[in-house]
């Protein structure tokens, strides 16, 4: 019998303090694709949360005093270990979540591209001089770290989500309690196993694997010893844990749903528009917060349209991620799949029409057909909720007036996209979008350099960028007087 490719970094302990621990409880972790049981992991609850933060606060004062120049070695070595195991951790993330192979190793890369962008950001932690209101005094500030921060990840992207979070956190000196999701602990586990190997000492990063997601979080929000949230999910639950907050006046960071429009105008490029919503709608099966939800399309080019992305949606292989040739895998569980076919059915009830639904599904597994819908209107649930599927719905609209006003008829704002060739048009609707990004004949947005996040309901912060390390410091100012 063959080893698994991902033997070697499979864990199946949570990890306090240094420790790897079981729990008395246990989940099970199952690949969607499959529905094969993958793993048993400690189902640990408040008091393991509560042991988590007393060793995250207790590595604090080492951690923190560390030159930057030594907490950056750390990250770079971890960066490098993450790296010589991409194809491990990709056959692990295919089997826990579910995306294709090739997708799953795009996403190592992107995941360890931000703990390369972090390693270096520790060393530029800056400080200003300010010009004194008078002679005698000397004005600056400094930037230290918050303190304990808390990360909750989600599912869908197992490892580049955690290191967004936890490799500015470490950067600036701060010490993490990590709870990834319950659908996809082991690339969490996986990930902090390198960390430890790069050097990372006891307590700095804590892992708490469970499916008490209510538990665990209410431990942690209304501890005072966390000085910072930093979360990854539906709005819903970010707006709970927003509340939850209140009482300890935490810092947040919230990357919560998006309802992106990807607009193309009848003067786009419309084979760079096709590409592009080719990964903007099915990435990852379409389960991002940036995939584009509602694509308005202008009136005159809109049968054109639709048949090229009919023809080109005909040819995706719908496969286990680990069959090699995937395009498009199976959805994290079958509630997902469940969620995807109740809009399309509530849309087709209120008039929408389907253009295509691709035939071929895997008999086994949570998969959901690629599917187009024409028709749709800004009434219909599909184009007010998240889909968090491959289905695309498109939406006509007459001129540029209406596609801004459409665009931003929701209460979401986290990423849009919009094709165009005229420069004058791109200005004026990329400024009047309400949208923390916006992708301009382009939407491979997703990179360390860029600064991620939305407003709106879509969340606080942002994430990568210089901005991201300032999320996890705090600007002290000091003020010398009797010069
Ligand atoms: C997300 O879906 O939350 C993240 C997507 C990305 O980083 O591109």
């Amino acid at each position: 019998m063959t080893a698994s490719p991902y033997a070697a970094l499979l864990r199946q302990q949570a990890y306090i303090d240094g420790r790897w621990l079981d729990g008395a409880e246990t989940f099970t972790v199952t690949n969607p694709a499959t529905g094969a049981c993958i793993a048993q992991v400690p189902d640990l609850g408040a008091a393991d949360t509560q042991a988590a933060i007393a060793a995250a606060e207790a590595a604090l004062p080492a951690w923190r005093a560390l030159p930057a120049k030594q907490r950056s070695a750390v990250l770079r070595r971890w960066y490098d270990l993450i790296l010589a195991n991409a194809d491990g951790l990709a056959a692990l993330m295919t089997a826990e979540q579910g995306k294709p192979l090739a997708e799953a190793k795009g996403e190592v890369a992107y995941g360890a591209s931000f703990v390369e962008w972090f390693a270096e950001e520790a060393k530029r932690v800056y400080g200003d001089t300010i010009p004194a209101p008078s002679g005698d005094k000397r004005l600056l500030t400094i930037k230290q770290p918050i303190g304990v921060v808390a990360a909750i990840t989600p599912w869908n992207f197992p490892v580049a989500m955690i290191t967004r979070k936890v490799a500015p956190a470490l950067a600036a000196g701060c010490t993490v309690v990590l709870k990834p999701s319950d659908e996809t602990p082991l690339c969490a586990l996986a990930l902090t196993a390198l960390a430890e190997q790069a050097g990372l000492p006891a307590g700095v990063l804590n892992v708490i694997t469970s499916r008490q997601a209510a538990a665990v979080g209410q431990v942690l929000t209304d501890s005072p010893v966390v000085r910072k949230l930093t979360f990854t999910g539906s709005t819903g639950v970010g707006k709970r844990l927003m509340a939850q907050c209140a009482g300890t006046v935490k810092k947040l960071s919230l990357e919560l749903g998006g309802n992106a429009p990807f607009i193309v105008f009848d003067d786009a490029d419309l084979d760079l528009a096709i590409q592009g919503i080719l990964l903007a709608k099915f990435r990852n099966a379409g389960q991002t917060c940036i995939c584009a939800n509602r694509l308005l399309v202008q009136e005159g080019i809109l049968p054109e349209f639709a048949r090229r992305l009919a023809d080109a949606m005909a040819a995706f292989n719908v496969a286990d991620g680990a069959s090699g040739n995937s395009q498009i895998g199976p959805l994290i569980n079958a509630a997902a799949v469940s969620k995807v076919q109740s809009l399309v059915d509530d849309a087709l009830a209120a008039g929408a029409q389907c253009q295509f639904r691709h035939p071929q599904l895997p008999e086994a597994g949570h998969f959901s057909a690629p599917t187009l819908l024409t028709g749709v209107t800004p009434q219909m649930r599909i184009a007010k909720e998240e889909i968090f599927g491959p289905v695309a719905s498109i939406l006509a609209f007459k001129d540029e007036a209406e596609a801004i006003a459409l665009a931003n008829d929701t209460q979401s704002g986290l990423a849009a996209y919009l094709y165009t060739r005229d420069l004058g048009r791109l200005f004026r609707v990329a400024e009047a979008l309400e949208y923390g990004m916006v992708g301009i004949n382009d939407s491979a947005i997703s990179n360390e350099v860029g600064p991620f996040g939305g407003v709106k309901e879509s969340g606080l912060g942002r994430e990568g960028s210089k901005y991201g390390i300032d999320e996890f410091l705090e600007v002290k100012y000091l003020c010398l007087g009797g010069l």
